[in-house]
């Protein structure tokens, strides 16, 4: 195993009914700015739960974060932060109104150009950054207990990420009941994207961190078994399998499978291009360039592929090989379940010359050694693209 230091100082509150606890959460005296996304959490009662629950708070608002959130949005909302000299932020959304809402935190007591903060991947240390909670209305990112964020750009083409220890937020309320009225698209994205952050931290080698892998397998197979289950009509709304699938969504990253283990995440660099180029959906992206990923660097994950086969798809037969390669399949057939797709011409006719463009923004940005080994070179990530056409 290796080493490791572990502080996660996120209060997750969890279950039916909570949001009403955010007054107990949110210091009396702040000047909040609850910042949302389309307007989902109006149609599905959330942000009467949020408003009632802050009632004697003082709170501004900001919605119209969109789905991968973009800069220039976010840019505005800091002049807003500055003119009403707000001091707590609160996300009430999913993936995105909460990395956009970090971004803000970061930003706000940031002395430069804010772009800088991604371009040149400032981290925000501990104590830094404006306090923030979030309301989770998304099972998905783990973005909710974790210290990260990706933000987009459509000026520049750019979806880039950032972080630090300074952008946990203070507290994640996540009720299950709000799953209830996600779209079977958001579901079936938020599943594959849970699924890929744990095999980000899984499959690389073997470190001998027994109880890590342990804990990753369990993700995989609790989210492999609840799918079915939220994918359901949501007139058959299965509160404990929405329960499962939200707090596996979180533990997938929140820090802890990573411990002790050498992670990848080549699979969400290669994916965020993906989404910059042809805006596909994030979870989406991963289930287009895993598969390639995979097989592209065969030789040095079959030892964690074949344990996956083993020990989350129960297959025993055959060598270290036809495991490895059988789990790959079995991968790709779960995406398909779920009615993701799983190659790029299945998203888009101009998929020609995809590779290049990735190798090249790579190339500009320096990223010469992607991957646990951190060896996979811009020209190999475009050979992997190449593979998920
Ligand atoms: O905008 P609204 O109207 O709220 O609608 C949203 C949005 O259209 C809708 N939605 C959310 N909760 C709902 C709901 N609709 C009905 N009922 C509800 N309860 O779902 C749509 C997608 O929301 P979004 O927040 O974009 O999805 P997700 O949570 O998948 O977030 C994706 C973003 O997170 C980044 C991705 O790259 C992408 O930009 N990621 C963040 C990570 C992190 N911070 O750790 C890690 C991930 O790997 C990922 O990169
Ligand atoms: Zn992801």
């Amino acid at each position: 195993m290796l080493n490791f230091e572990y502080k996660n100082p996120t209060k997750i509150i969890f279950g039916k009914g909570q949001i009403a606890k955010l007054a107990q959460e949110v210091p009396a005296d702040a000047r909040v700015l609850m910042i949302y996304g389309g307007g989902s959490i109006k149609n599905n009662g959330v942000y009467d739960q949020v408003k009632n629950a802050l009632a004697s708070h003082k709170i501004y608002e900001l919605g119209g974060v969109p789905a991968n959130p973009e800069y220039d949005v976010l840019k505005r909302a800091l002049d807003f932060i500055v003119e009403k000299d707000i001091d707590f932020l609160l996300a009430v959304g999913g993936g995105s109104v909460i990395d956009g809402t970090k971004f803000l935190s970061a930003a706000a007591g940031y002395d430069g150009d804010p772009w800088d903060i991604l371009k040149k991947r400032v981290r925000t240390e501990e104590g830094e950054g404006m306090p923030f909670g979030t309301v989770l209305t998304l099972p998905a990112t783990g973005s909710e207990m974790n210290s990260g964020y990706v933000i987009s750009r459509k000026e520049t083409g750019e979806k880039l990420s950032s972080g630090g220890p300074g952008l946990f937020p203070r507290f994640s309320i996540l009720d299950p009941e709000v799953v209830r009225s996600i779209p079977p698209r958001q579901i079936a994205n938020g599943i594959a994207d849970a699924y890929m952050h744990v095999l980000e931290q899984y499959l690389t080698y073997p470190t001998g961190a027994d109880l890590q892998d342990r804990f990753a397998e369990s993700i995989l197979l609790s989210l492999q078994q609840t799918a079915p289950k939220v994918m359901a009509d949501e007139t058959d709304f299965d509160y404990d399998a929405a329960a499962n699938f939200m707090w596996c969504a979180t533990m997938a990253l929140n820090g802890l499978i990573a411990k002790g283990v050498p992670t990848d995440w080549a699979t969400h660099s290669m994916g965020h291009e993906l989404t910059a180029l042809f805006g596909i959906d994030h979870a989406r992206t991963l289930a287009i360039v895993a598969p390639s990923h995979y097989r592209y660097n065969f030789e040095t994950k079959k030892a964690k592929l074949a344990q996956y086969a083993e020990r989350v798809w129960s297959i025993h037969d055959g060598s270290i090989d036809e495991k490895a390669e059988t789990a790959i399949s079995k991968m790709e057939e779960f995406f398909r379940s779920l009615g993701i797709q799983t190659k790029l011409s299945e998203y888009t006719e101009d998929f020609a010359g995809t590779g290049e463009k990735v190798e090249a923004a790579f190339s500009s940005r320096g990223w010469d050694g992607l991957g646990e080994h951190r060896k996979l070179t811009p020209a190999e990530a475009r050979i992997i693209i190449e593979m998920s056409y």
